[in-house]
């Protein structure tokens, strides 16, 4: 399974000035079960912001420029080779891309599921997940959260079961 990992506002803003525009205690909770014991795949700034691999998870940063290696962590220099090498080194594990904008954007083709966590905000900005085409998923909504900046997880399954 591949899958896209993100979490975005009413406007997609995904990003700003390198960071996630918003701090909203529990609402990383579906990422950290989801790609724990599996794999993430993330752009270099992306990774460079967390600053190490995460723990319990597999990390191929995707870089022309860096190398990035241990136990837990490889890198590859294209979205491509980031799948095959996650395919090779943790086969059977699930795959999560997880941004930023560039791996979203050629990512969607590749992905049987986008897991998106709705944030009812409207962030400062400058990283966006792009347009996907709606149509070609099934919507579920599996949680949304109150709180401040209420929040809800859903999940868009690709009809043609890719
Ligand atoms: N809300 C969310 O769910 C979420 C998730 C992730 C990130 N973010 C936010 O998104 C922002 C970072 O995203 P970003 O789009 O600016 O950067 P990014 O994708 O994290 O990193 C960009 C870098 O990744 C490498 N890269 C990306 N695509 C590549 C490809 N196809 N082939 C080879 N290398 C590739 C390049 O590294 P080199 O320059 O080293 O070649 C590129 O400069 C931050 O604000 C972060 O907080 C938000």
């Amino acid at each position: 399974m591949i899958g896209i990992i993100v979490a975005y506002d009413k406007n997609r803003v995904i990003g700003s000035k390198g960071r996630i525009p918003w701090k909203i205690k529990g609402e990383q909770r579906r990422f950290r079960e989801l790609t724990t014991g599996n794999v993430v795949i993330m752009g270099r700034r992306t990774y460079e912001e967390i600053g190490r691999p995460l723990p319990n998870r597999f990390t191929v940063v995707v870089s022309r420029t860096g190398r990035f290696e241990g136990e837990d962590c490889a890198t590859a220099s294209s979205l491509g080779e980031a799948v095959e090498l996650a395919e090779k080194l943790r086969p059977g594990k699930n795959i999560y891309i997880s941004g930023g904008a560039g791996l979203y954007r050629e990512g969607i083709a590749l992905a049987d599921r986008l897991y998106v966590t709705e944030v009812e905000t409207e962030a400062e900005g400058d990283t966006f997940f792009p347009a996907f085409p709606e149509q070609d998923y099934i919507k579920t909504v599996d949680e949304r959260v109150e709180g401040e900046i209420p929040f809800t997880y859903v999940t868009y399954t690709r009809k043609d079961g890719k």
